[in-house]
């Protein structure tokens, strides 16, 4: 019997990446629609329309990062429209999926990971709310970025995770590069020189606008190359990190949907109101 707790004011945005958008809005029995022209903010367009449904009595809203059909490339993606989008939808969650390349022997094809810190090569984006667009963000705010996702958020992934059997690694720090290209070699090896275990290219700025916007984030990575740093494997081409995505995409519709069921029982509302506190604190603007 599904339990529907008292925490009807949770909401959890799903931003699914490569390989995911299209699916998951049906896989979830999403009811109904925001059109993307009616989920226009501050910032522009989301992706693509969020879709609502409903798992165990806790309401979800999907959105499809690179928008329906993969229109947009990573640097094309309006991250803070789609950030702001979730936030207006009254989410309090969003779990976010990523395929990326290893940079390691110890993360797999197929892999799939929780990361816990990152490292921005991205050098064309907008990467804060706060540059006078919106009144909604007002001021200078310099957010702390430890822990950068969410921690409790991310447990959920991996406890979902393990529920179902999956192999899961906790914690690694993704790189993101701007793209579209992938990387050569000589930047492949230098991403592993800096400690990256994960290369993509989208989860900055995603991952600190969220934060920025009070919402607590976690993403669930899946590797699904090694780049082009090992030896004796086959260097990464974009076809094949799709057909390895949709070789593992139930594991990962398997994780989000579990994870929303974990997020429905617990209490949050110490966790919100500590992000909220941090942001107010972080924000360095004398108010008149
Ligand atoms: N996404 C999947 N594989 C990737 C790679 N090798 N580099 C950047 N982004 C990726």
């Amino acid at each position: 019997l599904a339990v529907t707790w008292s925490n009807t004011w949770l909401r959890v945005g799903i931003i699914c990446g490569s390989g995911l958008g299209d699916s998951l809005s049906k896989t979830f029995n999403c009811n109904s629609t925001t059109s993307r022209e009616n989920a226009k903010n501050d910032f522009g367009y989301p992706s693509s329309d969020l879709y609502h449904g409903c798992i165990d009595g806790i309401d979800i809203v999907l959105l499809a990062r690179h928008g329906t059909g993969h229109v947009f490339s990573p640097t094309g993606v309006n991250y803070r429209a789609n950030i702001e989008a979730l936030r207006l939808a009254e989410c309090t969650h969003i779990l976010a999926s990523t395929a990326c390349g290893s940079l390691t022997e110890a993360i797999g094809r197929g892999q799939l990971v929780v990361p816990d810190s990152f490292i921005d090569r991205t050098i064309s984006r907008k990467g804060t709310f706060y540059d006078g667009t919106s009144a909604k963000y007002s001021g200078v705010c310099h957010m702390p970025m430890e822990p950068a996702f969410d921690p409790r958020t991310s447990e959920i992934l991996l406890q979902a995770a393990k529920k179902l059997g999956y192999n899961i690694r906790k914690g690694g720090t993704v790189i993101t590069i701007e793209g579209p290209r992938f990387s050569s070699k000589a930047e492949s090896n230098a991403l592993r020189l800096w400690g990256g275990h994960l290369v993509n290219m989208t989860i900055c700025p995603e991952v600190f606008l969220a934060k920025e916007a009070g919402l607590l984030y976690a993403a669930v990575a899946m590797a699904t190359d090694y780049d082009c740093w090992r030896e004796c494997e086959e260097n990464v081409h974009a076809a094949d990190v799709l057909v390895v995505f949709k070789q593992n995409v139930h594991k990962i519709t398997n994780v989000l949907l579990e994870a929303v069921k974990l997020i429905g029982c617990g209490d949050w509302e110490q966790d919100i109101f500590k992000l909220k506190n941090l942001i107010e604190s972080s924000n360095v603007t004398v108010k008149k």
